[in-house]
């Protein structure tokens, strides 16, 4: 019986006199994950075409007719008409039967100097660049938001904390500006990711690429792609460019995952630092007075996840001998979700952030209690008495152990008691123990002053466009 009989006999039946139980079918087809990829599988057939007729390995005819017959499947695809088949397991088979189906035999023709272990990780390695441009536009529209919500609170005082401790007073927009600077980090992995991963396997075939004439460097071009990979066992077995992507992914999830965290501590009734929206609040199916930050919470879960999607797809390659096995099919649903995922929380965290309105007041009173301007004092103990910095710091601790016993903060207790410890002490000292004056104060470069805080979001204005898409 020939292919073109039964339809629903296996390409690579030849061999087999009895169909795959129902159960291998199950485990064996891939078919609604990788359908995802049936762009890339198409542009992936043309430029091998293409490449097979100039070459003259195929005629121009049939290559003309593959390349009618790839348009109708795209129109399908486009339509929603095509019909995806689970018993022809993976979106390659998919393409290449309904190919066949539409224009006949020279669709058997596209399959030479040619196997599915170098067209899937072409295909893969397309999908995953496209991902990657994605996840960094993402990126950069959370960092103007980021930018532009630090611009508006560049002198808004808060805590700074270590510990979770009240450490210093600090600026909200420096807080929010160490985010962009996280981000940017993030985005440039991704990029660099993106560049390693630009080679081509197309031509590397099932593993010891082929006997035919082909022109490796001209399926390369056609598809964007740097260079053809070099050697024909990596071509087809390297998924450290899905790894590297998910590694980078993961970081970048896992700093949202760390803002995620502050909104939630933020945005409690104990903090009080923040309300967000409606729009990105839920509420309580019983306590009427709930305002939960769901997405936040569900950015700090999907962080893990993201995790355990790189770590799924490095335990399934760790311990692989060259060259393809199938536990690399997986690869693709591990790497289609963390995409998915890290899309959807990129998007969610600059909605909350977009239009979270922070408390002011709040955070002003908060960063004035914990004595958050000991270091000020102490500072100021070296610079005006010319006091070593330990010693300094012995003082302070004293003073600090005064006012905790009265129970008032460091710019409330008398001057009198101060010089009960440092006699030297003149009404000069509340210059320096305010929060505001304290976070002043921090103009070193990268420090939390509000001049500082002012030059980085005109810096990163510039350097994000933001100054074209925004009047100000
Ligand atoms: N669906 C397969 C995958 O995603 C395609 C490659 C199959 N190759 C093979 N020799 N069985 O990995």
């Amino acid at each position: 019986m020939s292919d073109t009989e039964n339809k629903g006999q296996q390409m690579w039946g030849g061999r087999f006199a009895a169909q795959p139980s129902d159960i291998m079918q199950s485990i064996n087809a891939s078919i609604d994950i990788d359908k995802r990829m049936v762009l890339q599988d198409v542009a992936g057939s043309r430029a091998h075409a293409d490449m097979l007729a100039e070459c003259g390995i195929i005629s121009e005819e049939d290559n003309e007719k593959i390349q009618g017959g790839l348009d109708q499947v795209l129109d399908e695809v486009k339509a929603g008409t095509f019909p995806y088949r689970v018993e022809l397991e993976d979106i390659h088979m998919n393409v290449e039967a309904r190919l066949k189906e539409l224009i006949g035999e020279p669709a058997g023709r596209l399959h030479t100097a040619r196997s599915r272990n170098d067209q899937v990780v072409t295909d893969f390695r397309l999908w995953v660049r496209g991902a990657l441009t994605e996840a960094q536009a993402g990126l950069l529209a959370l960092q103007k938001v980021l930018v532009r919500r630090a611009g508006e609170t560049a002198e808004t005082v808060m805590p700074g904390f270590t510990h979770l401790q009240t450490a210093q007073p600090v600026t909200l927009g420096h807080h929010l500006l160490a985010y962009v600077e996280m981000a940017e980090r993030d985005r440039g992995r991704l990029h660099d990711a993106a560049l390693r991963l630009n080679e081509s396997p197309l031509g590397a075939a099932a593993l010891a690429g082929t006997g035919f004439p082909i022109d490796r460097d001209m399926t390369a071009e056609a598809l964007g792609f740097d260079r053809p990979m070099a050697n024909s066992l990596d071509a087809v077995s390297a998924r450290d460019f899905a790894l590297e992507a998910l590694a980078a992914l993961s970081i970048a999830a896992t700093h949202l995952s760390r803002l995620a965290e502050e909104l939630v501590l933020w945005t409690s009734a104990q903090f009080g630092f923040a309300v967000l929206s409606d729009e990105w609040s839920t509420g309580s199916s019983i306590m009427p007075q709930k305002r939960n930050p769901d997405a936040a919470e569900l950015i700090r879960a999907k962080a893990s996840l993201i995790a355990g999607q790189f770590a799924s797809l490095q335990g399934a390659v760790k311990a692989l001998p060259l060259a393809y096995a199938k536990d690399l099919q997986d690869d693709k649903r591990l790497t289609f979700e963390a995409f998915d995922t890290y899309g959807l929380c990129v998007k969610a965290m600059t909605g909350m952030i977009e239009t979270v309105s922070f408390n002011a007041a709040n955070m002003r009173a908060a960063a004035a209690k914990g004595f958050s301007t000991a270091t000020d004092l102490a500072d100021y103990l070296v610079r005006e008495m010319k006091m070593p910095f330990r010693d300094a710091h012995h003082v302070t601790g004293r003073i600090v152990a005064l006012a905790e016993a009265d129970g008032v903060d460091l710019a409330a207790l008398p001057l009198q008691k101060m010089q009960t410890v440092e006699p030297r002490l003149t009404d000069d000292v509340f210059s320096v123990l305010s929060v505001e004056a304290s976070a002043a104060s921090r103009q070193s470069y990268g420090g939390a002053s509000p001049v500082r805080v002012a030059e980085q979001v005109t810096l990163w204005k510039t350097r994000l466009g933001l100054e074209a898409d925004i009047s100000e």
